[in-house]
């Protein structure tokens, strides 16, 4: 079966399960679960229940699509991500932002944790993500290109939309919630950074690290969704300061700055919606 045929079948199959119609869709990573408590819940569909959807492995990831609504507004909210790291294929990694579009979800809204790579950055930090670099060795658009996808070439010259980053940033200071702005670097991990590397994605042109987001943000964008991403710095990686890191302490900054986020991303989708 083509990749559209896929598509398609796997939005057929999640159709009969829900009436829900939702325009915005929002991708939870790592230890950011709370935005699953503003949600009232209608249908809740574990991933390992849906055709074609790669099933997730990782700790602190519960692996459901949600559907309901915030403030009344409706959305579908990915429940842990896939990442390139446990074996998937990029197109695999990316398959259901192509079924959330099939669905007729426009509006795409990412949140990550990530490492801060700039020094004026704090642990607990969130971070409007306004460009990214990607550094993985699998571009998800790579191979045979399906026209009613999106086109072959797609211009990437403003991957998070300026509109919801100036909301979010005035719904950040009504709510006296800092934010930070900056780029993130996409890896394929598992290995967190070596000092030299952090010293090399900093003068690149990095503020923040991570192992997922670029490649949905690539699928959303080549599918002509509008992007915001979001990242909680969960640790500090600066030239020459080795810093040991571990996936708990990684997932309980997340944690900690959860609330907060919750909070942003629940006045952004209220306000857009
Ligand atoms: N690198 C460094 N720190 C991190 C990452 C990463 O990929 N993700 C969360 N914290």
């Amino acid at each position: 079966m083509s990749l559209y045929d896929q598509i398609q079948a796997t939005a057929a199959f999640i159709q009969q399960k829900t009436k829900s119609q939702p325009k915005i869709g929002i991708i939870l990573g790592s230890g950011l679960g709370g935005l699953i408590d503003v949600i009232q819940k209608e249908a809740e569909i574990p991933y390992a229940d849906i055709p074609n959807f790669p099933v997730s492995t990782v700790k602190g990831h519960s692996g459901k699509l949600v559907f309901g609504a915030i403030d009344g507004c409706q959305v579908v909210l990915m429940s842990g991500m896939f990442h390139y790291y446990e074996g998937y294929s990029m197109e695999e990694v990316t398959f259901p932002v192509r079924v959330m579009k099939a669905l007729g979800v426009d509006t795409l809204i990412v949140s990550n944790a990530s490492g801060g790579t700039n020094p004026a950055f704090n642990i607990g930090d969130l971070m409007i993500i306004k460009d990214h670099i990607n550094l993985c060795p699998e571009h998800p658009l790579r191979g045979h290109n399906d026209e009613r996808l999106g086109t072959r070439f797609p211009d990437m010259s403003q991957p998070y939309d300026h509109e919801l980053i100036e909301i979010a940033k005035q719904l950040a200071a009504q709510q006296h919630i800092d934010v930070r702005m900056g780029t993130y670097i996409g890896l394929q991990g598992p290995t967190f950074e070596t000092p030299a590397e952090y010293k090399m994605l900093h003068i690149m042109g990095g503020d923040a690290v991570g192992m997922s987001t670029v490649a949905e943000v690539i699928v959303a964008r080549h599918g002509s969704m509008r992007v915001f991403a979001i990242s909680v710095i969960t640790d500090i990686g600066i030239s020459d300061v080795p810093i040991t890191i571990t996936h708990e302490e990684v997932l309980a900054a997340a944690n900690a700055a959860a609330p907060k986020m919750a909070a942003l991303v629940a006045a952004l989708v209220k306000r857009i919606g």
